[in-house]
This record gives C-alpha cells, structure tokens and sequence, in this order.
C-alpha cells in the first residue's frame, strides 16, 4: 500500500492542468467521494496493526499534498485568466452623473446667508402645528378667513390641530422662550388649501424674519429689507413699501421690487406696473408681543415673510411653479452654473 501512495504523491505533484474543467477532473479521480484517495482510506482498515501507523501518516500527507496542488492549480489558472482578459484597465471610465441641487434649495441658502450676514440665526419648528401658534398668538381673530377649512389643512377631527400656513409659528415659538434681543429667520415649508396651478401650490417654502429689541424702527425694517433686495437682485434694485394689512403687524406693508426683466419700464412678468411684489412686512403688533410674553412697553419689533418659490421665479424667470415638484432632470441641470 505504501508503494502505491508513493506513486501517487509523484503522480499527483507532477500533474499540469490548462483548465478548470482539468482541474475538477483531477480533483474527482482523487479526491471525489468514490475517488482513489477515498479507496485507499477503505483499504486502510486492512492493514496490519504494527503498520497502520506509518501508514496512516502516509496517507494523510497525500491527501493534504493533492489538496495543495489542486489549490495552487486554481490559483494559477485565475492569475492567467486576469493577465489575458479583453478588460482595457487604462481606458478612461464611464462619468458619474453628479446631481444638482435644487433651484429653491439653492434660493432658501441664499436667503439664509444673507440675513447671517446681518447677525440674524436660523429657527425651525413643527410642520404640524396648533391654533395657538399658527394664528391665536398672531392676533387673528376667531372668525378669521384664514382659518377657513378653504386655506388650512386641518387634521381630521382635530380642529386645534394643523398643517402650518406661515413659519410666522416658528416666531411665536422663538418668542415664548427667549427674550429681546431677538433676530432671527425661519425658512421652512407651509401647507394651503390651493388649487394647484401655474402660480399657487398647496404646499410652498417661506423665510420669514423677526427683530427685537428696544426702539426698533420703521426705518430699521426698511433698511434691512433694502440690503437684502440689493444683495438678492443687485447694487441698482430699488424697493417700494405700499400699506397692507397683516393681523400681527401695525403698520403693514408689501414690498416690492423694480422689475428686473424690463428694468422698471414695465412688461408681461410685472403685468406693465414695473414692480413686482416679493414680501410682506410690518411692525410687530404690541398684542403679538403681550401674548408671547414679551413686554410691549419696552420693546418692539418688525416682521417680515417671503415665498422662496416667488423670489425663484422672478431671480431666474420660471414661470410655473408646478415645475419645482416634478422632478424634470431638464428643468433641474440648469440650475448647475448656480450651485
Ligand atoms: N406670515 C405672512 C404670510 O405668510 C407674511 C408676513 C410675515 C407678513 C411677517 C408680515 C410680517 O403671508
């Protein structure tokens, strides 16, 4: 029996193979379950006692050897196989599609940086929100239209409880838990019960900004809105304030800008006026103040609030909104330069 493994451990370690079926070949005749190997282990049991030893030892370190072999035989096969693979390695790759972000992202950060500039921090709050934030707090009264089921989406059986229409909700929030001085911007996202259309979503994104502190102005409201104009639409942009009504400003105000498309001289995106209306804006009314816990006597404030979507469409001409939420790979790469 010794002899015959011998002449297999010769056999077995001069053995060559091209390919992998070889290989298996090989790994079957010897090492397969009615293989020789397994043949041999058989015959094993009839081997005198005083050589099962030697024997035994023998048989073992054939075994190991043709394991060997047939490993290392793999192993060159897939060294060569990678050496003559069609696979050009310094061909140039395929390019990565890089994504872009969005225009009202790229907008909202605008915004943000340029009221940081001005010293204000960023507050964010609940999307889902009560009465007593939304509109309460805010001076509206009980039967204010704005509170019609027509523009608030309510939760369902929950009349307190509902979907924020301004981030005016944010600054009430701010105010309960702090104390003048006070500068701050909320950018976020706010839900109305709109028919969607070229020029109304139901769902929208705002900055809305408040400062207090003692013996802010008019005056400081307008200056602060005019740097923000001119750093948003250029050096030249001229603003224009006309009187409106907000529940929690006294006085009220809208703002507008020169038309940048026509430059003032009036076309079809400012409808001929010349202007085009961006923001609302007022000072904080002292019941606004006396309900958040900040004392009216001493301190005051202004407020204002913009629709991110709007300021987009008039810095880059878009003129659907639906075109924000539809995901159009061709609305979206144009805004790459912007980035
Ligand atoms: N909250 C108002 C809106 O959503 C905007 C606004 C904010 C107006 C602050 C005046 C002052 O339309």
């Amino acid at each position: 029996m010794i002899e015959k493994i011998n002449q297999y451990l010769e056999e077995t370690k001069e053995f060559v193979a091209s390919t992998i079926d070889e290989i298996e070949a090989f790994r079957i005749k010897f090492m397969g379950k009615k293989g020789l190997v397994n043949d041999l282990f058989s015959e094993f049991k009839n081997v005198p006692r005083e050589n099962k030893k030697d024997v035994g030892q023998k048989l073992n370190e054939l075994k190991v050897s043709i394991q060997e072999k047939i490993n290392s035989l793999k192993e060159n096969l897939e060294e060569k196989s990678d050496e003559n693979s069609d696979v050009d390695l310094s061909l140039p790759g395929d390019a990565l599609k890089t994504g872009t972000r969005h225009p009202i992202s790229i907008v909202r950060n605008e915004i943000i940086d340029i009221f940081k500039r001005l010293g204000f921090t960023i507050s964010e709050g609940p999307e889902i929100e009560d009465d007593w934030h939304v509109f309460s707090a805010l001076n509206f009264p009980e039967e204010h239209p704005a509170r019609d089921m027509q523009d608030t989406f309510f939760i369902e059986k929950h009349p307190d409880i509902l979907l924020r229409t301004h981030t005016s909700s944010v600054q009430v929030r701010v105010m309960e838990n702090s104390q003048p001085p006070i500068r701050t911007i909320s950018p976020g996202r706010v839900f109305r019960n709109e028919a969607i259309s070229a020029r109304a979503h139901c769902i929208f994104h705002q900055v809305e900004g408040l400062y207090i502190d003692e013996n802010v102005s008019f005056a400081d409201l307008k200056q602060t809105l005019l740097y923000f104009a001119k750093e948003m639409f250029g050096e030249k942009t001229e603003i224009r304030l006309r009187p409106s009504y907000f529940p929690f400003t006294e006085p009220s105000a809208e703002m507008d800008v020169a038309c940048n498309i026509c430059g003032g001289k009036g076309c079809n995106v400012c409808k001929y006026t010349g202007w085009l209306e961006i923001l609302g804006c007022g000072m904080v009314d002292p019941n606004v103040l006396d309900s958040c816990g900040i004392d009216s006597k001493k301190y005051t404030g202004f407020a204002f609030g913009m629709g991110i979507e709007r300021i987009t469409m008039l810095k880059y001409g878009v003129k659907d909104l639906r075109l924000y939420f539809e995901n159009d790979v061709r609305f979206l790469d144009q805004f790459k330069s912007a980035l």
